[in-house]
Order: C-alpha cells, then sequence, then structure tokens
C-alpha cells in the first residue's frame, strides 16, 4: 500500500486528512549477531518492506490507533493511562513509544495514527522497530520535539524494553531511523557512532537473498533474556564493562580464566568472535572483496549454531542447502530461533539456489519458505 492510500484511508477513519504520512522500513542484519545489547559492532542494512503511517497530532491527551494490518476497530488510549506492560497487543508498539517520549518530558498532548506494513512479522525483519521508529519520527516533526535520529532510537528501544517488556538492543531501531539506500550501516552499539559503507551488490553481480523460514521467533518467549544474561555474567566474571571490551587477540587467555563455566564460554566466545567478524566484513567491503565477505558470513553461522545456541532446524537447513547449491555465505539473521537466513549468492545462481532451497523444505515437511532479494533501502523519512 502506498502512502497516498495510507492517507486515504485516514481520511475515512478520523474525517480529516492526515497532517503528514511517514515510513520506516524493516531492516536485515548481515553480520554482528547478539552483539548489541554487549556494546559491540552491527552491520544491518534497511529492506525496501515497510511501515506507513498517516499521523496528525491532537491536544487533549487521547490516542487513536489503527492498524490496515489487524482485523480490529480503531483503539481509544488516554496518555495519562499509558503503563508499562499493561498492553500485550500491537497497539503496545506505538503507544509505548508515546509513553517513552512523555516520560523522556517531550510535550506529546495525543495523536491519530493509521499505520500499514509491508514488513513480514515474526520474521526476524525488525516489523516491531519499523512500527516504533515511523511513530517517533511523525510525532517529533509533528511536535516539534529536534530530536536526532539516534536519540529516535533511543527512545523506541526504551519503548520495547520497558513498555512492551522486551529486552532487546539497540540495532533494529537504529538500523530503521537512519540506514541509506546503496549502503550498509556500520554501527558501534556503545556510542552509536555511524559509518555508512556502500554495499552495491549488483555492481558485482551478486545478490542476497532473504529466506524466512516461516518459523516464528518469539524474543519474550526467555532464551533471547537468558543468553542476554549469560553474557552480561560473562562481562561480570572477566571484570569488564561490557563483552566489547574483551580485546579479540586476548580471547583465550580470557575464556582460560572462565575456567569451567562452560555455558559463558560458548557465550563469550561467540560475541567476542562476531565482533570481529563484523570488523573483517568492514575491511573486505572497504577494499571492494565483496565475494570474499561470503565465508565470514558463514563462520558467524557456526558460531550462533554452535557456540550461541539460537539457530534451528529450518535455518540450518537453508545454510547448508545454500552453501551446497554454489552460495558464497549464508547464515541465520536477527535474533534466531526461527525468523530469517541471508544468502549471498552470485545472480546467475539465486534461481537453482532457490529452487533447492525449496526442494530441501519440502522434503523436510517444513512449510515452503517466502525468498526474496533484500536491496539496501533508505531509512525512515516524511513521504507526504
Ligand atoms: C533481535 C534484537 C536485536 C539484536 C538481534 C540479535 O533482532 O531486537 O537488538 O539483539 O536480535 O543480533
Amino acid at each position: 500500500m502506498g502512502a497516498q492510500q495510507v492517507a486515504e484511508r485516514f481520511t475515512e477513519l478520523y474525517g480529516t486528512a492526515p497532517q503528514g504520512v511517514w515510513a520506516a522500513p524493516g531492516r536485515v542484519n548481515l553480520i554482528g549477531e547478539h552483539t548489541d545489547y554487549n556494546d559491540g559492532f552491527v552491520m544491518p542494512f534497511a529492506l525496501p518492506h515497510q511501515v506507513i503511517a498517516a499521523v496528525s497530532g491532537r491536544d487533549d491527551g487521547v490516542v487513536r490507533l489503527h492498524s490496515a494490518d489487524v482485523e480490529d476497530g480503531v483503539a481509544e488510549l488516554s496518555l495519562d493511562a499509558l503503563a508499562p506492560q499493561s498492553d500485550r497487543e500491537w497497539t503496545a508498539y506505538p503507544a509505548g513509544v508515546v509513553w517513552a517520549l512523555r516520560q523522556a518530558g517531550h510535550e506529546v498532548t495525543g495523536a491519530d495514527i493509521h499505520l500499514s506494513s509491508t514488513v513480514p512479522t515474526g520474521a526476524g525483519l525488525s516489523s516491531s522497530a519499523a512500527v516504533e521508529v515511523v511513530i517517533a519520527l511523525a510525532l517529533n516533526d509533528l511536535y516539534g520535539l529536534g530530536l536526532q535520529r539516534w536519540q529516535l532510537a533511543r527512545l523506541c528501544q526504551r519503548a520495547e524494553n520497558v513498555y512492551v517488556g522486551v529486552p532487546t538492543g539497540i540495532m533494529d531501531q537504529t538500523a530503521s531511523a537512519c540506514c541509506e539506500s546503496g549502503h550498509a550501516l556500520f554501527l558501534d552499539t556503545r556510542d552509536l557512532s555511524q559509518q555508512h559503507i556502500p554495499f552495491d551488490l549488483a555492481a558485482e553481480g551478486l545478490r542476497l537473498l532473504v529466506v524466512d523460514t516461516r518459523v516464528k521467533h518469539a524474543h519474550s518467549g526467555g532464551e533471547y533474556g537468558k543468553r542476554r544474561a549469560g553474557c552480561e555474567k560473562g562481562a561480570a566474571l572477566l571484570g569488564v564493562d561490557a563483552l566489547r571490551d574483551v580485546p579479540y587477540a586476548e580471547l583465550d587467555a580470557a575464556l582460560a580464566r572462565l575456567g569451567d563455566e562452560e555455558e559463558v564460554i560458548r557465550l563469550v566466545r561467540h560475541v567476542v568472535t562476531e565482533d570481529h567478524r563484523v570488523e573483517r566484513v568492514v575491511g573486505l567491503l572497504r577494499s571492494g572483496e565483496i565475494r570474499a565477505i561470503g565465508p565470514v558470513l558463514t563462520e558467524g553461522h557456526a558460531s550462533l549454531r554452535d557456540d550461541f545456541r539460537v539457530s534451528c532446524p529450518e535455518l540450518d537447513l537453508v545454510v547448508g542447502t545454500a552453501l551446497a547449491n554454489g552460495a558464497l555465505g549464508a547464515r541465520m539473521t536477527g535474533g534466531g530461533f526461527g525468523g530469517s537466513a541471508v544468502v549471498l549468492a552470485a545472480a546467475t545462481d539465486v534461481d537453482t539456489l532457490t529452487k533447492a532451497v525449496e526442494e530441501a523444505f519440502a522434503a523436510a515437511g517444513f512449510t515452503t519458505p517466502r525468498v526474496f532479494e533484500a536491496v539496501p533501502s533508505p531509512g525512515a523519512r516524511r513521504v507526504e
């Protein structure tokens, strides 16, 4: 659905035209998984799939919410009644952003909102972050708050952590808010410093495929929180603020100091090697060696599967089948436990490879995966 249609639907619902229309994308992460809550490095880029929101301000303390993707009427919430973890529906994401803005002292006095999304949900492609960011950007503009993109991302993360109650890092919100077309975002999650790295696959005759396994991941399920707590335990045992502070060159010595803490050892090894992999990929892209990132992506998958233990049979099957059919590299992307994988391949291999993955899924009795090509797209912006 385009901006025009979203605006028209808003007018039907609320009786007047919206003051503006904004869009924010989902993302895919190229490399740097489960590093963001360890103050480490990530490298996502924005997808063409996005959430479009038509929004108007109100001055009576009321927020009205409607989504084209949910079979529900208009939800009406009072600003005074917004309370963390009081809402288990989709409305918690936009309402959480309003709550976070007000908590931070910004004067937001209400809103009428209509949303429509093309970001697959539960696929590890940041559909929730896209909802949060589109609302934050719209309210920032409408209320003249003057917040910068990274500040909006922080507020959206707070909405998700505190209001919705899911302990995610800062990658997804920053990606949706800050990515640029044609580039991957090399983000230092400690200080949110950013470098936009040109990522032109087509020029090299390459493609990056996203394979959505259709296994719905669920972060609130507890496994994500357990990994996060394990990483924090590792940092505490090693006497550092965050695992980011363990240099790659000192990894073996650090692991030796962890004694028989087998689980913590695996988690620490993943995070420290993964940060290093992000730096390797950045170096390769800077020197124009795009093809050479393939094996680094594949190493990342092995680490997530064997050390961090967040993969699943469907993700492993995508990676194994892709590699057996000519892919240059493949890995799960996002939080894991389902969701999507990315596959780097020559453009000429895409059809064979897609067919092979579909056949392997059919043979294993898995639901047919959704495969699409990911092109680095623009971050959040006003569209009308
Ligand atoms: C989810 C979280 C992110 C990040 C990834 C794993 O997408 O929302 O903050 O931790 O998992 O890299």
